[in-house]
């Protein structure tokens, strides 16, 4: 035992010893991920801004179905769109109401999104917008289970939504978000303080099963096992009043019509105090803690044999800071946690969008808080996608390759056991401006990483993709293997940049492949065997 442990010991001082130490890459995928289903790279969208997001069967808006068909395109499914959040479990319906919605804001509870909030007939409109796209619809329980209105919401919303959603677009359903903070909510609670488990439990199952009476009569063709079920419980996280285990210890698939277990996770709050750029987000070691929450939550469920997603989450929870979550770095973060998650088995992640969230990854809407455009962010879902490849062709499989320092990480992917690709991010903070705002140009030079994989034999050629920009703090001109998705260029479809460097290549040398990566940037590696 101890001879065993001196030999590891040794072997990690010499990886950190030398940084040219090769780091070996096993040509199978030993100790990687369960192959990863379709559409992984998933959006969240809060329910109050989804027809800012999709438009209206008048006013569809194609720019968003051009950044998710993008994303389509690499992944071979289009984003699977969650429709929920906090809003969700404000909204009221209103049968004379002519708009899609009416969002009332109270500065006092949420500066980001109203809270008062009716519905009209057409916001169902929205689900009929994109093509080719899959939704859940999240049901309010805030209300619904607190007074009347809520309750007739239920009743009344169930049929315009099944019949928006019927012919294949249904995900799930979902009944309540995040109602593990229903009794202590910062913006209004909407439980008594003796809400627990068991009370939960007793509601989800009244009020389901009354959206399932509702179904059988306006919707009959969607109650069987492939078209009836839920994502639940759309915990905030797994420690807080009330806990998915119990939860689930206290029969919430009762009914047996859970399809997909969802948790919340963000790696922290927009204005909790000491976050930082380096510290909080462009840290692996803080993505890695923040993520085994989920993990160990769904190993102490695996014995129910659902599926467990990360169904809402995103950097800093309020809707993200200005300079840290817009940032590119925030960018680089996307794409470590969505890789790390990845690698652990988890089975999609739903990142969180709303209008004016500094977090988004695109702006749907012209508004005068925020400009439209494709914001950084959303380069991130693109690399993941373009890492992950098509999860529909190909059985494709992740694991992490451990480096020596904490604000770097690298990847490996797999393709129906071979080894495809591998992603390194490299995650030391380079700003391209000093004092974030200011217009000054850093004087210090950036500097670039260079890293050495050893490879499996009948690798001839290594083919390089960079998600690039000027530093961590830039929020504008990132480019993804020199393409653009820009909203000013072709409203969000690909465009390729003539001056950013494409086309690289690395020689194998030996079994071994080296590049350089400059700080604040990623590299995806695309192995091509053969000779
Ligand atoms: C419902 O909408 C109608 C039409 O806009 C409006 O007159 C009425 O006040 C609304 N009801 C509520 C409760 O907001
Ligand atoms: C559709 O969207 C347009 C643009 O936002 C809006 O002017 C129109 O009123 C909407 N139609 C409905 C039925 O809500
Ligand atoms: C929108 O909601 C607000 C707040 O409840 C209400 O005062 C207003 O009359 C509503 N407008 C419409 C058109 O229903
Ligand atoms: C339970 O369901 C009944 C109708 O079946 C409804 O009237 C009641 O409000 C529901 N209670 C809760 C707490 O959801
Ligand atoms: C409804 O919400 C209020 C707070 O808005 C809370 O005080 C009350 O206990 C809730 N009622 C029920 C039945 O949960
Ligand atoms: C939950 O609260 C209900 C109602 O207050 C109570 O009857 C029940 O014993 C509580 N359950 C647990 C597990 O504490
Ligand atoms: C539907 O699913 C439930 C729970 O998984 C199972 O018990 C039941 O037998 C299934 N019904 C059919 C018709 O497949
Ligand atoms: C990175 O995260 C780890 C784990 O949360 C923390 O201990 C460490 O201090 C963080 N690094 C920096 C530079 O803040
Ligand atoms: C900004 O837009 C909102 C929503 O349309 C509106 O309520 C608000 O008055 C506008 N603010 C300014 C300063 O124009
Ligand atoms: C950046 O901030 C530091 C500390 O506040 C200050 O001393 C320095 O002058 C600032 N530099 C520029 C170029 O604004
Ligand atoms: C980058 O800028 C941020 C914000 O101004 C600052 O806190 C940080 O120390 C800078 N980091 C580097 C490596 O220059
Ligand atoms: C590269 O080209 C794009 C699109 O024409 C332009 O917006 C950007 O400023 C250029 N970048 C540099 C560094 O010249």
């Amino acid at each position: 035992m101890a001879k065993a442990l001196s030999v590891l010991a040794l072997a990690g001082l010499a990886l950190l010893a030398s940084a040219t130490t090769p780091i070996p890459v096993s040509s199978a995928p030993t100790g990687a991920s369960e192959p990863i289903p379709e559409a992984f790279v998933s959006y969240s969208i809060e329910f109050a801004f989804f027809p800012d997001f999709a438009g209206n069967i008048s006013h569809p808006n194609t720019f968003s179905y051009n950044l998710l068909t993008n994303i389509g395109h690499l992944a071979g499914t289009n984003p699977y769109i969650r429709v929920g959040g906090n809003t969700q479990d404000y909204a009221l319906y209103n049968a004379s109401l002519k708009e899609a919605i009416n969002g009332t804001y109270n500065l006092a509870r949420s500066p980001d999104y109203p809270t008062t909030i009716f519905i009209g007939p057409s916001y169902f409109e929205s689900y009929h917008t994109w093509p080719n796209t899959k939704y859940s619809h999240g049901f309010n329980m805030g209300l619904g289970g607190n007074n009347s209105a809520g309750w007739e919401t239920l009743l009344e919303t169930v049929p315009l939504a099944c019949k928006a959603l019927g012919g294949g677009k249904l995900l799930w359903w979902e009944y309540g978000n995040e109602p593990d903070l229903y009794s202590t909510s910062s913006q209004g609670p909407v439980r008594p303080p003796t809400w627990n488990e068991s009370t939960y439990v007793e509601q989800w199952l009244n009020a389901t099963r009354a959206i399932k009476s509702q179904l059988s009569k306006a919707c009959p063709d969607m109650l069987s096992n492939k078209t009836y079920g839920y994502m639940a419980p759309s915990f905030a996280g797994v420690s807080n009043h009330l806990k998915p285990t119990v939860a689930f210890a206290d029969d919430l698939d009762g009914d047996e019509d859970i399809r997909l277990i969802s948790i919340h996770n963000y790696i922290g709050g927009a204005t909790q105090p000491g976050v930082t750029l380096q510290g909080t987000l462009m840290n692996h070691t803080n993505t890695v803690h923040s993520v085994n929450n989920l993990v160990t939550a769904r190993n102490n469920l695996a014995y129910l044999g659902i599926p467990y997603v990360v169904g809402e989450t995103n950097s800093l929870y309020n809707e993200g800071a200005p300079g840290l979550s817009n940032a590119f770095g925030a960018a680089l973060w996307g794409v470590d946690f969505n890789l790390w998650c990845a690698s652990q088995s988890l089975k999609r992640v739903h990142m969180h969008q709303g209008t004016d969230y500094r977090y988004a990854a695109w702006q749907p809407v012209q508004t005068n808080k925020t400009s439209i455009g494709t914001k950084a962010p959303y380069y991130g879902s693109i690399t993941v996608a373009a890492m992950l490849g098509d999860l529909n062709r190909h059985a494709v499989q992740i694991s992490s390759l451990p480096l020596p320092n904490q604000n770097e990480s690298a990847y490996a992917a797999y393709e129906n056991g071979q080894l495809e690709r591998i992603a390194v991010i490299n995650m030391r903070q380079y700003n391209y401006t000093v004092n974030g705002t200011s217009s000054v140009p850093n004087p210090v030079a950036r500097e670039s990483q260079s890293y050495t994989f050893q490879i499996p034999s009948g690798i001839s050629k290594v083919g390089i993709q960079r998600l690039a920009a000027n530093g961590s703090d830039a929020i504008t001109g990132i480019t993804f293997d020199g393409w653009s998705y820009n909203y000013e260029l072709q409203h969000g479809r690909p465009v390729r940049l003539h001056n950013t460097t494409i086309g690289e290549e690395l020689t194998v040398k030996k079994g071994s492949v080296t590049v350089s990566v400059p700080d604040s940037s990623a590299v995806i590696l695309n192995m091509q065997y053969g000779w």
